[in-house]
């Protein structure tokens, strides 16, 4: 059967709205709990956190997953990308106190020697370094607003989608950096192979996504 990781926090909402849009099995996994393990009409979905479902895929434990391009962009694994869903969407952005927006003032040179928390180290470190900006990158593995409140940081790179944490804690965005959305993405190895199992599941989701 085939196998299908999704992530799980803020992002399952939105997978599970596809794969019932897409008209696959849905039921159990509505019902799954604290099951990270569910067969559902045919498929197989593993329960995974975001920053592992790359692994799952590219190990071989699934041949499929819907996950985030900021999730796929950081890490250091080969996936195939078959669908931008355009769901889940929110933005990469550097963050920090309006103080730290006035010295940005749209010149990277504004943000040299900042230390910038991040749990998108690979991204972060590109980014900077594509504008020539040296930054010391702190890697947290989340809740990184709270970086800067202590003093550790004095800003951070992050997701933002509704900007609530951004406001709770006092931050602005200092530079839009990346759009982000839900991708299906696929083991290149499985894809070859397993094509004739996988294709009813990646049309079914193509056609959602494109009459959605
Ligand atoms: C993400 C992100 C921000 C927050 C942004 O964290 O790292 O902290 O969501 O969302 P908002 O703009 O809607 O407030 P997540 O909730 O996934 O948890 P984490 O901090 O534990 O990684």
């Amino acid at each position: 059967m085939p196998v299908i990781a999704l992530p799980t926090g803020r992002s399952l909402d939105a997978c599970l709205g596809i794969i019932e849009g897409a008209g696959m099995p849905s039921q159990k996994l509505r019902d799954a709990g604290r099951n990270l393990v569910v067969d559902d009409g045919g498929y197989r979905y593993l329960l995974g956190k975001p920053s592992d479902i790359p692994t799952l895929v590219s190990q071989g434990l699934a041949e499929l997953a819907f996950i985030g391009s900021d999730v796929t962009e950081e890490s250091d694994v080969d996936l195939a990308e078959l669908v931008d869903t355009g769901m889940g969407r929110c933005f990469m952005a550097i963050a920090g106190p309006p103080a730290i927006a006035e010295r940005f003032g749209g010149h990277a040179s504004g943000l040299m020697g900042l230390r910038v928390a991040s749990k998108y180290g690979r991204i972060a470190r590109r980014t900077f370094e594509s504008w020539g900006a040296h930054v010391k990158i702190l890697r947290l593995n989340g809740s990184v607003e709270l970086a800067p409140a202590l003093g550790l940081a004095d800003c951070i790179f992050d997701i933002v989608q509704t900007g609530s944490t951004l406001k709770a804690n006092g931050l602005v965005v200092v530079k839009r950096t990346a759009e982000v959305s839900l991708r299906l993405v696929a083991n290149p190895g499985a894809l070859q192979l397993r094509w004739e199992a996988l294709r009813d599941a990646v049309g079914a989701v193509r056609n959602f996504v494109i009459g959605g």
